[in-house]
């Protein structure tokens, strides 16, 4: 099966005093998808944005808002994330007494679901439960432990998405296969390597002056990478 790639900007590095505009210039740029971190200052050690910045950015942008819940109980929030607007809500595997459940709710919105699986977790909550490898969308492997853009990349990622690719396989699911954290002109060639096509970037994409060209840079590189 194939799988194209796919480069979703994350805001938590874009210029908060310009927000809309950075997310414009990353859909006209090509973003796939606009990739928000949402903080509570507990489950990471940092705030970011409220349920209010999804239909904030949704009267400008047009492609989808992926909401990615680092926050604790993220099962108290679902609704209100989706109401929102939301087109795919991603929890933290590790937040979830009950993962199974918890995609069902966010699914039972008619919202897209995703996993998000932190450097020192596995998959086992999946491996446990596999009915959910077909009802997620993304499985997201972290580099980094959610709260903060910028941080370096941990190279337990790379065997993390070969394994990835092979549960999907097993189980003849379909999900991207996404990294997050330090996704750059560095890390690219071998995440894409090792089978994982839906890019998660923040700093890569908003750090540089042009936003736009950022974007392709990065996905021309995947491509020649593959
Ligand atoms: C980390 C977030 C990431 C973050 C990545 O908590 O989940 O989405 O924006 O930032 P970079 O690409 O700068 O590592
Ligand atoms: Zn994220």
């Amino acid at each position: 099966m194939n799988f194209p790639i796919r480069v979703s900007p994350s805001i938590l590095s874009a210029d908060f005093g310009n927000l809309a505009a950075e997310a414009l210039q990353a859909e006209q740029g090509g973003g796939h998808e606009l990739h928000i971190d949402i903080m509570d200052g507990h489950y990471c050690h940092n705030f970011s944005f409220g349920i209010g910045v999804v239909p904030a950015l949704k009267k400008t942008i047009k492609i989808p808002l992926i909401a990615h819940l680092e926050i604790d109980n993220p099962d108290m929030f679902i609704d209100d994330f989706a109401r929102a607007g939301s087109d795919m809500i991603v929890v933290q595997e590790d937040t979830c007494l009950h993962l199974p459940h918890t995609i069902s709710s966010i699914r039972d919105k008619g919202v897209r679901a995703g996993i998000g699986v932190n450097p020192d977790r596995g998959y086992e909550k999946l491996r446990a439960n596999p009915e959910i490898l077909e009802e997620i969308d993304l499985l997201i492997v972290l580099a980094v432990y959610p709260g903060f853009g910028g941080q370096p990349f941990s190279p337990i990622t790379i065997p993390k998405i070969r394994e990835a690719c092979s549960l999907r396989e097993e189980h003849g699911a379909r999900f991207d296969i996404g990294v997050d954290g330090c996704v750059g002109a560095e890390t690219i060639p071998d995440i894409v390597k090792a089978g994982a096509n839906y890019l998660i970037a923040g700093s890569s994409v908003f750090n540089g002056k042009d936003i736009k060209n950022n974007i392709s840079a990065l996905r021309e590189l995947a491509e020649r990478s593959l």
